[in-house]
């Protein structure tokens, strides 16, 4: 190691002068960390890359820059860092768009091929102060997870859910929400959202534990034979009455705040359900991750939902249904997902979700898993035009991203959203855990799931018109 820093340190001497000489001869002077590099990693990517974040090395100094220039190059050059993956074709405008723009990449890479120079320190711009501990100051509510779990050093861990009881009688509004690892290393990504208990369960330790057998209620379809007995929490949650996804957190992501106006409603009698996906580090790790909520400050006008663009589902072009006869009447309901087919390159599956009335349109955020290949949210309008409003073609697992429109898109009724996704089951597939294998739906990111999560509120549910109307 120490043999290869010092060709590495030779090489880099040769490549200042060969800079050096270069500036002389009256050519471009290559760019220098100090005054040209800094404040694009401090802007850019000390978000993530600082001390205390889960990530290979922070990029908040000179001396942490420096042997990395060759990596932060190549990932910048192949726009792989900062991660961000929505098509930039597409027509709308993301306010958390985290790419750099094409001269920041062009000065980064001037800077490394012209040998990395440090440059002049009085040029060094002062590093942001970055949320130490809570994003918005103090929340009004913390809530940890309900107890702390002891993480293996190797192996394979199912997702963890935990239950807490939302501890308030009257329904709150929260304006903006926070989902915090207790410890960043063994936390890969997490997801906090209100819901019921699953049916038949009562919460012992943290956990929604079945009444009946006393076992913790689980969606593992490897548990169970591929025959999951126990579903929930994946699409099906997300029909029970009032369920809804609160907050993602990934790295450098967890906080979210809503539109002025809007916030999310909790009501009494739900439970927060900590979904947490831990990855082992080849340590034994020990993670209480925490959930902070501000409430509204401002009267709130709308509530933002959340929802999957999975009203009607359709596999290879066929919108997948049953008729079933319920009180002597044929009604339509949704048939069992088919699983994807072992080997399947580009297994095809889309949703639609008609939009019945005037709406205001803020994020995306699709869930995808391992298989996950590419997925695009279209919009059709009334008059059946379609506009592709997000595109992510090369969809990744580990960046699960929420997209937050620049302007707030107004939706007209009549309206329709649809979802259409592509998953890779074949060797192809990098992150393909078993080619060889159907793979079932569920939360497990072995298994896979397609919820195209979006948010919006209603136009005509103005809370404060509803409240002078009374
Ligand atoms: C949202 C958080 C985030 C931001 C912003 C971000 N990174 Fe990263 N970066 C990560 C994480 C997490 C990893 C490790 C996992 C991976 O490679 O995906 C990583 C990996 C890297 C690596 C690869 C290190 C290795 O092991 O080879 C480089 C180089 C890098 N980042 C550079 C940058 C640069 C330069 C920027 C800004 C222009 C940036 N990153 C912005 C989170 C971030």
């Amino acid at each position: 190691m120490r043999r290869l820093l010092g060709v590495w340190a030779l090489c880099a001497a040769i490549a200042m002068t060969a800079a050096a000489i270069n500036g002389g001869a009256g050519q471009k002077i290559a760019p220098t960390f100090a005054k040209d590099v800094a404040p694009i990693l401090f802007n850019k990517c000390a978000t993530c890359h600082r001390p205390g974040e889960p990530v290979p090395m922070p990029l908040t100094s000179y001396q942490d820059a420096r042997p990395w220039s060759k990596a932060i190059r190549e990932q910048v050059a192949q726009h792989s860092m900062p991660p961000w993956y929505a098509d930039p074709e597409a027509s709308v405008k993301f306010r958390n768009d985290r790419r750099l723009s094409p001269k920041e990449i062009e000065t980064i890479i001037a800077w490394v091929d012209g040998g990395s120079p440090k440059g002049d320190d009085k040029d060094l711009p002062s590093l942001p102060s970055f949320a130490n501990g809570w994003s918005w100051g103090a929340p009004d509510l913390i809530i940890p997870m309900p107890v702390e779990f002891d993480i293996p050093a190797e192996g394979e861990l199912p997702m963890q859910n935990f239950f807490v009881p939302v501890p308030f009688k009257e329904e709150r509004w929260v304006e903006a929400v926070e989902l915090r690892p207790g410890n960043p290393a063994v936390v890969h990504h997490s997801i906090a959202n209100v819901t019921r208990l699953p049916e038949g369960s009562q919460i012992v330790n943290g956990r929604a534990v079945k009444v009946d057998t006393g076992k913790v209620v689980t969606s593992d379809a490897r548990q169970t034979g591929g025959l999951r007995e126990e579903v929930f929490l994946s699409q099906d949650s997300f029909t029970r009455a009032g369920a809804f996804k609160l907050v993602g957190q990934a790295p450098g992501k967890g906080f979210e705040r809503h539109h002025e106006g809007t916030a999310k409603r909790i009501l009494p009698g739900m439970y927060f359900q900590f979904n947490m996906h831990y990855q082992p580090t080849g340590r034994p790790e020990r993670d209480r991750s925490m959930l902070g909520l501000w409430f509204a400050r401002k009267p709130v006008t709308h509530e933002v939902l959340t929802k999957g663009v999975t009203d009607v589902i359709f596999i290879g072009g066929k919108e997948l249904g049953e008729t079933k006869i319920v009180n002597g009447r044929e009604v339509r309901t949704r048939g069992k997902l088919p699983n994807i087919p072992p080997y399947a390159e580009n297994w095809e599956i889309a949703g639609e979700l008609p939009i019945k009335e005037a709406t205001t349109l803020y994020a995306f955020a699709p869930h995808m898993h391992l298989r996950g290949k590419d997925i695009k949210y279209i919009l059709q309008w009334p008059d059946g035009r379609q506009q592709t409003l997000l595109t992510v073609p090369k969809f990744d697992f580990n960046w699960q991203l929420h997209y937050e429109l620049e302007e707030p898109l107004k939706i007209p009724a009549g309206s329709k959203m649809i979802a259409v996704a592509h998953y890779d089951n074949s060797l192809k597939n990098r992150y393909n855990p078993a080619p060889q294998k159907e793979v079932f739906w569920s939360e497990q990111s072995w298994d896979e799931m397609f919820i195209p999560w979006f948010e919006y509120t209603v136009d005509r549910m103005d809370l404060t018109k509803q409240a002078s109307a009374k």
